[in-house]
């Protein structure tokens, strides 16, 4: 078949979602218009049916074994027209469980026909110095492996070679998602400098500044973007209990995973 473009479209609130996704496009799209579609902020692009000579490549974060739900929901508002779609999970080096299922059977649902499926690692959310996991990654390693499958796959469409039904890991019903978290990242306020780098990266709109910055916890996602960004460190998760859990995946998921591919 022939592909007039190839889309992006990705939610990746610490980044390792993009660099994965982008990965992939620039090994698939060597001789075509690529175009980078970022849902993870509140204000994104608008809605959009793709034509079925588009292929688009769909990333999102693995959160407590599913799909992120705002990725979900912010994926909703985008669908094919039996258009060619690769899938890619990003989860943290300790299991993506139901989250490549889930996001197969929801690109299908929008009128993606799903081509090929990966499940990378990226370092997770709750990394830090004193806690690393899966630091550093996507590496250089996972990149390659990335593009070779952007790759491989585009060349598989154009052959009209894809599979007619990819079975991908997973179970249905899936497992029980993420609960709304009745806390969130705590917000050192004497050392908050008030610049506002955590508000503009904050996917779900969580964080305000009044007289000092408050996160709203029925609107945080505990993506940890804004513990990532804040340029003097002071959003972490102390005091949470995502630090005790951030300890346990540190001693628990240090054997490194690789990059899972169905195609
Ligand atoms: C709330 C939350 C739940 C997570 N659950 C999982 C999980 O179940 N398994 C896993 O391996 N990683 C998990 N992670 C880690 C992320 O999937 C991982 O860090 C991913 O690379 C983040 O993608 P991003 O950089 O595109 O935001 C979780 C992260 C967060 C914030
Ligand atoms: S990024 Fe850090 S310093 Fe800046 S406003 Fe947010 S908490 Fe304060
Ligand atoms: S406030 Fe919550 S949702 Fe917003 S960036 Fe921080 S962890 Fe993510």
């Amino acid at each position: 078949m022939n592909i007039a473009k190839i889309t992006t479209l990705f939610f990746s609130p610490t980044g390792t979602s993009k660099k994965i996704v982008q990965a992939i496009a620039k090994g698939a799209g060597q001789s075509c218009q690529i175009e980078h579609i970022d849902l993870t902020l509140p204000k994104h692009s608008k809605p959009k049916v793709f034509a079925g000579n588009e292929l688009t490549i769909i990333a999102v974060p693995v959160y407590a074994g599913r799909v992120a739900q705002l990725a979900k929901e912010r994926l909703q508002q985008f669908s094919g027209s039996n258009s060619p779609a690769i899938i890619v999970v990003t989860y943290g080096n300790r299991e993506f469980e139901d989250a490549l299922i889930e996001l197969k059977d929801l690109a299908e649902a929008q009128s993606f026909s799903v081509v090929a499926a990966s499940a990378f690692i990226g370092e997770h959310s709750f990394s830090s110095a004193k806690t690393p996991i899966a630091q550093g990654r996507p590496d250089d390693n996972d990149l390659k492996i990335a593009k070779e499958f952007g790759q491989k796959t585009m060349q598989q469409l154009l052959a009209s070679a894809t599979p007619a039904d990819l079975k991908v890991p997973g179970d249905t019903p899936y497992k029980e998602g993420m609960k709304n978290l009745p806390f969130t990242p705590t917000v050192d306020t004497d050392e908050c400098t008030q610049c506002e780098e955590c508000i503009s990266v904050c996917p779900s709109g969580a964080i305000s500044l009044t007289d000092q910055i408050q996160i709203n916890a029925e609107l945080c996602i505990f993506c940890c973007a804004c513990i990532k960004n804040c340029p003097v460190e002071c959003i972490s998760l102390k005091n949470t209990p995502m630090q005790e859990k951030a300890g346990a995946l540190h001693l628990n998921c240090q054997q490194r995973k690789e990059p899972q591919l169905f195609y």
